[in-house]
């Protein structure tokens, strides 16, 4: 599925998509990166400012251009971060009120990488990003293994952080899930979690509440877009993150927005859960088990979206 000389293809130069391509720099992810943006001259500003990075890196070679759709064409992985000019969330912190601001431009923007011949792995961190992933599965046609959103993968970051600063471990040795919509309705499956092979509940006593936790996890993104007007170098390794698990084949686990297919209880739907990602996209879900309670919000959460999609179905 992936060549050998690995390429990657981003739609939006904004925050996300410039911080992701030097992520993808800095971590030798990729040989070939096409910028593709409405301000060409920021695409070919970036292009440039990162082939002079290249020399100081411990990276390969590398080919970095403002591109045009038709450079999608033979990209294994197309990354879509843009977001429509007016889309900001004007002090309403909630992802879904962006997405009918999104909606028109995404379509377009999907049809455009289609019609270059692309035949990858579509990567999506618009917002709201559980839609917007399904939106690009509908226009594209494409298997819906080859679709694939941050989805929770950004809150599990934040989730793991948040643990391990509690109990003054790696965040590296915390493991388990949020899950859900990427957005307010998200939720930290704690069954999952533990330190280690610890399991959350035995040292539960030196966390806060499990509700402040949460919270915590939902709104942190929104402390930092209030501050600097954007998120970026979470969500850029996120979809770093994402490219390695593809590029290297690695069958790793990771909470990303997926389709359902009667997987806890729900289909049809894109949402975060935790899914085998290797070089040909989701390989397979793994399904979790959750608690009622768990399974109740995942059911909240898949309600939240669906309602939200078929309000922008054509
Ligand atoms: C984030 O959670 C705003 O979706 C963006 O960082």
């Amino acid at each position: 599925m992936i060549n050998e000389l690995k390429k990657v293809a981003i739609v939006g130069d904004g925050a996300v998509g410039s911080t992701y391509a030097h992520t993808l720099v800095v971590d030798d992810l990729a040989d070939e990166i096409a910028i593709i943006d409405l301000n060409k001259e920021k695409a070919f500003a970036d292009s440039l400012d990162l082939l002079h990075a290249l020399p100081y890196l411990s990276a390969s070679p590398k080919k970095i251009y403002a591109a045009d759709y038709a450079d999608a064409k033979d990209a294994d992985i197309v990354v879509i971060t843009a977001n429509a000019p007016a889309a900001t969330f004007d002090g309403e912190y909630d992802r879904l009120k962006l997405l009918e601001k999104n909606v028109a431009m995404i379509k377009s923007i999907t049809k455009s990488v289609v019609d270059s011949g692309f035949n990858g792995i579509f990567l999506i961190a618009s917002n709201p990003c559980d839609i917007i992933t399904r939106l690009v599965a509908e226009v594209s046609g494409f298997p819906k293994n080859r679709v694939i959103g941050t989805g929770t993968l950004l809150e599990t970051s934040r989730m793991r952080q948040l643990v391990a600063e509690a109990v003054a471990i790696n965040p590296d040795n915390v493991h388990g899930y949020v899950m859900g919509e990427h957005g307010n309705s998200s939720f930290t499956a704690w069954s999952t979690v533990a330190a280690g092979a610890k399991p959350i509940k035995e040292i539960e006593h030196r966390l806060p509440s499990y509700v402040q936790m949460d919270q915590k996890i939902r709104e942190v993104g929104f402390d930092i877009f209030e501050r600097k007007g954007n998120t970026s170098y979470g969500i850029a390794a996120v979809l770093a993150r994402i490219s390695r698990a593809i590029f290297r084949n690695e069958n790793v686990i990771l909470p990303v927005s997926t389709y359902l297919n009667g997987e806890y209880g729900q289909k049809d739907i894109f949402i975060g859960t935790p899914a085998v990602i290797n070089r040909d996209g989701v390989r397979e879900l793994l399904e979790m088990p959750l608690s009622d309670e768990e399974l109740k919000a995942f059911s909240n959460s898949a309600d939240i979206l669906r309602k939200n999609f078929e309000q922008i179905a054509d």
